[in-house]
């Protein structure tokens, strides 16, 4: 027998992403991105759903730019915090100690802390839902030498399904 279920719920685990926007020399922020998807290779396009209420998705539609950076789980504190608090009532680099740090070809600052980067213009916006699909180009990508030479393994964040966020069947937090 099956019984009806929240889709996402088996959509997980999925990988945490911590993207950057912002112009650096105006103020930088960071949010937690799990609905992130690579969509073509050539020309090298991605796809992260961005909340249409958070202060990134203005930021990212402003500039037109972004930073996927990719954290290891040993950063869990600082994505949730990022994933918790919004970039209007506080500073997320000042308060998880991440470090910003400038990237190669756009004018948004990158996680230091994180061992890759992906620095994307925006190609395309769809709405969708109470999101907006964000395509971006890829313009840089790049990553720690010892972890593309295969010297060093990383244990990725990624989470399971959040029920306290998304669950409808799982009662109350
Ligand atoms: C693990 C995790 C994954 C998340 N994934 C997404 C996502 O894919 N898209 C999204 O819009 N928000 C996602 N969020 C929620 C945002 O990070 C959250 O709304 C954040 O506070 C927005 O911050 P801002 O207002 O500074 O942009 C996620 C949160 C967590 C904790």
């Amino acid at each position: 027998m099956k019984v009806d279920v929240e889709y996402l719920e088996f959509m997980w685990p999925m990988r945490h992403f911590l993207i950057t926007c912002g112009d650096i020399r105006k103020g930088s922020n960071i949010i937690a991105v799990s609905f992130c998807m690579p969509v073509s290779k050539r020309p090298p396009l991605l796809a992260c759903a961005i909340g249409r209420a958070t202060y990134s998705y203005e930021l990212i539609t402003g500039t037109k730019e972004f930073v996927v950076n990719v954290p290891a789980a040993a950063l869990k504190a600082g994505i949730y915090y990022c994933g918790f608090h919004s970039g209007r009532d506080v500073d997320k680099f000042k308060e998880t100690g991440l470090t910003p740090k400038p990237a190669r070809a756009v004018r948004v600052a990158v996680i230091d802390e994180c061992v890759a980067h992906m620095e994307c213009k925006v190609e395309q916006e769809i709405e969708a839902g109470d999101k907006s699909l964000i395509v971006g180009e890829v313009v840089e990508a790049y990553a720690d030498e010892a972890i593309v030479k295969g010297e060093r393994e990383v244990d990725y964040a990624k989470g399971d399904f959040p029920r306290k966020v998304y669950g409808t069947r799982f009662g109350p937090a």
